[in-house]
C-alpha cells in the first residue's frame, strides 16, 4: 500500500507492506519553514507540500523500487487537519489511484498515529500486535485524546482535552521561555538540564473524568516566568531570556506537570478497562520523560507499553499505510469525491 499523509506540516509518503512492515517511508518536514513565524501558517504550508510531495514519492519510489502493478492500493489522509494541505495529499492521491487504477482509502489521520504502534521498520524483527482491549493516547500538536480499542476498527474515546492540545501547550510555553518553535523538543532538552527540581506546576485533574485540561498550566507558566524575569530585572518580553539554570527549571517543572497528568489518567484508564495493552502515539510521544512514566507504570500494571520510535510518533506516510491497510482489509474504498474534512473526529465514519 502507499500512503499518503499531508495534514498539518510534514509531507509524508510511504510502502508498507501487509499493513506492517514499511519497505520505504520518507517524510519532508517543514519545521524550518515555520520556524519563523513561530507557528504553522496555513497557506504556506499547503504550499510547501505543494512543492515537495512529488520530489516525496520519487524518493519513496528510489527507496523501495516498486512497480505500480504490485500495489493494492493507496491510502491518504482526509482528515482532521488544515483543509488547504489535506487537499494537496487528497488530490494527489486521487490522480495517482485514477492513473494506475488502484482503489483509494480514506484514512482519519488520529487512528494513523494509534497505528504507528503496529509498524515493524524495514530490518526490525517481528514481534507481536498489541493486544486488545487496547488503551490508546494521542498526544500531537493539535489532538490529545484517550481511546478504547476492542479491535483494530472500533474506539470508544474515553476522553480529550477541553481547551489546548499537550504539543500546543508545550509549544506555546517553549515560546514563553523564547526556546523557539517548536516547543516539545526544546523544552525537554532544557528540562534535562535542570540541577534545581523544585518548580512546581498546576495539575488539572478535572475530577474523575478522562478529559485533559492545559490552559491553566499555560497561565501558571506565563504567570511564573513574568516574575522570574522581574526577579532576575529583565523586561517582561517573551525574547528576554531567563538565565539558563532558571530556564532549565521552570521547563523541567512544567513537563513534569503534562507528564504527571498524561500518565496518571492514561493508567487509571487501562485498569478502568481491563487494558491488556497501552499503546502511545502522536508527537509528544517523543518525549522521553513521558516514555519513561509510562513504561515504568505499564510495567507496574503488567502490560506492555507499545511506542513508536520518535520519528513514527510525528506525523508520517508509513502510520497511514497501517491504519488504511484495515480500512481496505474491511472492504472500505474512497471514491474520486472523497474531500477533506477538517474537524474529522476519531471513530465517526
Ligand atoms: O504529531 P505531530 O508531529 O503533529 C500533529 O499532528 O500535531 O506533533 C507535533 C507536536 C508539537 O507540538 C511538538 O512540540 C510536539 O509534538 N513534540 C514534543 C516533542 N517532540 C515533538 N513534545 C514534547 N517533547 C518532545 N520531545
Ligand atoms: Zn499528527
Amino acid at each position: 500500500m502507499l500512503a499518503i499523509e499531508s495534514s498539518c506540516d510534514e509531507t509524508g509518503i510511504a510502502l508498507v507492506e501487509g499493513g506492517r512492515r514499511i519497505r520505504a517511508d520518507i517524510v519532508a518536514s517543514q519545521v524550518a519553514l515555520h520556524a519563523a513565524s513561530g507557528g504553522i501558517v496555513p497557506e504556506v504550508a499547503a504550499r510547501a507540500h505543494l512543492r515537495w510531495i512529488v520530489p516525496v514519492l520519487d524518493e519513496v519510489r528510489q527507496a523501495a523500487g516498486f512497480h505500480w502493478r504490485d500495489l493494492d492500493a493507496i491510502a491518504v489522509t482526509y482528515g482532521p487537519g488544515l483543509a488547504g494541505s489535506l487537499l494537496v495529499g487528497i488530490n494527489f492521491a486521487k490522480a495517482l489511484a485514477w492513473v494506475h487504477e488502484l482503489p483509494l482509502v480514506a484514512v482519519n489521520h488520529l487512528e494513523g498515529h494509534v497505528f504507528a504502534a503496529w509498524l515493524l521498520d524495514p530490518a526490525e524483527a517481528e514481534r507481536p500486535e498489541p493486544e486488545f482491549p487496547v488503551v490508546a493516547l494521542v498526544v500531537s500538536g493539535g489532538h490529545t485524546f484517550l481511546a478504547e480499542m476492542t479491535d483494530e476498527r472500533t474506539y470508544r474515546l474515553l476522553g480529550g482535552t477541553i481547551d489546548d492540545a499537550a504539543g500546543e501547550a508545550f509549544d506555546k510555553v517553549g515560546r514563553l521561555l523564547g526556546l523557539g518553535y517548536p516547543g516539545g523538543p526544546a523544552i525537554e532538552r532544557a528540562a534535562s538540564t535542570a540541577t534545581e527540581r523544585d518548580a512546581i506546576f498546576p495539575r488539572a485533574w478535572l475530577g474523575d473524568s478522562f478529559d485533559f485540561s492545559f490552559s491553566g498550566l499555560k497561565t501558571a507558566a506565563r504567570r511564573v516566568v513574568g516574575s522570574a524575569r522581574l526577579g532576575a530585572g529583565l523586561p517582561d518580553d517573551d525574547t528576554a531570556r531567563l538565565p539558563d539554570a532558571t530556564t532549565a527549571e521552570l521547563a523541567w517543572g512544567f513537563q513534569a506537570a503534562v507528564v504527571d497528568v498524561l500518565a496518571t489518567k492514561t493508567v487509571r484508564a487501562a485498569r478502568a478497562v481491563g487494558a491488556r495493552s497501552i499503546v502511545l502515539g502522536g508527537g509528544v510521544a517523543a518525549n522521553g520523560a513521558l516514555r519513561a512514566r509510562l513504561a515504568a507504570d505499564a510495567d507496574g500494571l503488567g502490560i506492555p507499553l507499545i511506542v513508536p520510535r520518535p520519528g513514527l510518533c510525528t506525523d508520517n506516510g508509513a502510520m497511514i499505510g497501517a491504519a488504511g491497510a484495515r480500512r481496505f482489509l474491511a472492504g472500505e474504498r474512497a471514491g474520486l469525491d472523497l474531500d477533506a474534512r477538517p474537524s474529522l473526529p476519531l471513530a465517526a465514519r
